[in-house]
This record gives C-alpha cells, structure tokens and sequence, in this order.
C-alpha cells in the first residue's frame, strides 16, 4: 500500500491524534462488541450477505483501527477474506500485533490503494466520522469503485447533526473531530454515489453499563446494484 496522502489539514490531524490514542484505544475497546448484541447482530448480517452474495471476493475493514471488529468479522466463520487499512500507522502497528493471523495495511479512505470491483464487501465501522461533509462524496464515491456489483458496504457512526470536537482524550493531546450524521442523510450520499440502500437503522443511546455513549447510534447497509445488460440496476438506461 502507499502511504496516504495527507494534504487535507483534517486527514494529518486524524493520523497524529490516532497514532498518539493507539495504545489505549486497544484497552478502551476491549469487550465492547462483546457488550453490544445489536452491533454484532448487524455485523452478522453484514458477514451473511457479503460471504453469500461477495463473489468470494476480499472484505475490507475501512477505518479498521486496532482490528477488532476485523477479528470480529473472520470469527464469525463464514469464511471471510478479511483486512483492515488504517490512516494511522501507529493502529495499524497495533492491529498486526493484536492480530498477527490478519492483514493490516496503511492507507486513506479518500484514495483507496485498491483495484476496480476487487471487493465483495467493506466496512466502514466509526471511521466515516472523521472525514468532513464536503470529503464525504469522495470516500463514497471510493467504496461505489472497489466494490464488486452486489457487493455490499456497512457504515457504524454516532448519529446527530452538530460535530463533536476533541482537543484531549485519555490525558493526551488531540484534535479530533467526530462528525454525527442522521441515517438519513447517508443514505442520501450513498444513493448519489450510486449505492442502493438496504437498511438505516437507528438506535438510542447507551447512558450506563460498561460503555457509556455520547450520542444515539446509526447503521447503515447499501450494496453496489448488480449489473444486468451493461447497466447497474437502478440506472434509468436499465429500466426503459
Ligand atoms: C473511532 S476509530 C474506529 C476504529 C475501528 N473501526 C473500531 O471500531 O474499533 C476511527 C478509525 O478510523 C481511522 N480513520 C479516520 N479517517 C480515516 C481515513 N480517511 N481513512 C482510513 N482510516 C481513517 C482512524 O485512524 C481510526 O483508527
């Protein structure tokens, strides 16, 4: 993979804080899907879909930071050609070590070091919160290009409409922006890049138990239309 393209002030500030947070975050996420039956409900649909419709092909963990839904997805047996990228290489460092039967890569969402049609699913678990509205149709418009037709791509963000900005976290030095979205408005942006939409769904905060949360939750499933008579389905040449 070639190193990421930092020229966004956002892209350099997101790699710095992450490779500072790296150490901790493994010990902060730990347990935490273990504690969240919906995410792993959706993130077994996810594995069904892709493991039955995804050609066999690769699945990438986009944003996959140390891993750990990585593992999570090639555990759950469906026989899953699983990897992770990263922005940061200091995640990227502890993903491999957390997990050395996996493969980890270094790279950006916005320019995804990836062929054509390569992948038969991605994920995109926490990771679209930090790329800017503005950057958004680009990484989308990514994830359309390295899918394969009937791929599929499951996005995990906090849902809400102001951004959450960070300058500490675990007594470290950071400047981080966490961008909430409603479900609705992805979906949008998923549509226009091209994608069909599957489900939106959304959930309450978590206020107590082991992971407290700041803010409801979205998940979002799409997959790229499968192509009949040289149209993807969904294109107005296909259906007239
Ligand atoms: C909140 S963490 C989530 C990590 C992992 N998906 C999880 O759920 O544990 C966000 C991750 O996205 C990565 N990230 C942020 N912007 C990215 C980009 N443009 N391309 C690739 N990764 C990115 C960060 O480096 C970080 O590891």
């Amino acid at each position: 993979m070639t190193t990421p393209d930092l020229s966004p002030g956002f892209l350099h500030a997101t790699r710095t804080s992450y490779d500072a947070m790296a150490p901790a975050y493994v010990d902060f996420a730990r347990g935490e899907l273990a504690a969240k039956p919906l995410e792993r409900a959706l993130l077994s649909t996810f594995a069904e879909l892709v493991a039955t419709g995804g050609g066999g092909l690769p699945v990438a963990d986009v944003g996959c930071g140390t891993g750990r839904v990585t593992e999570h997805l090639y555990g759950l047996g469906r026989g899953l050609d699983v990897f992770g990228i990263d922005l940061s290489p200091q995640m990227v460092a502890v993903a491999r070590q957390e997990h050395p039967g996996l493969r980890f890569e270094e790279g950006s969402m916005l320019a995804l070091d990836l062929p054509d049609a390569s992948l038969g699913g991605l994920l995109a678990w926490y990771s679209t919160i930090h790329v800017p509205d503005e950057e958004l149709p680009r990484a989308f418009a990514e994830f359309h290009r390295v899918l394969a037709p009937g791929g599929y791509v499951q996005l995990g963000f906090q849902v809400g409409d102001e951004p959450l900005r960070l300058t500490e976290a675990w007594g470290l030095d950071v400047s981080l922006v966490f961008h909430r979205r409603q479900p609705e408005r992805i979906a949008e942006l998923l549509r226009d890049a091209g994608l069909e939409v599957v489900s939106r769904v959304w959930r309450e905060r978590e206020t107590d138990g082991p992971f407290p949360e700041r803010a409801p939750q979205g998940f979002v499933l799409a997959r790229r239309p499968i192509v009949s008579g040289g149209c993807e389905d969904g294109d107005i040449s296909a259906t007239d």
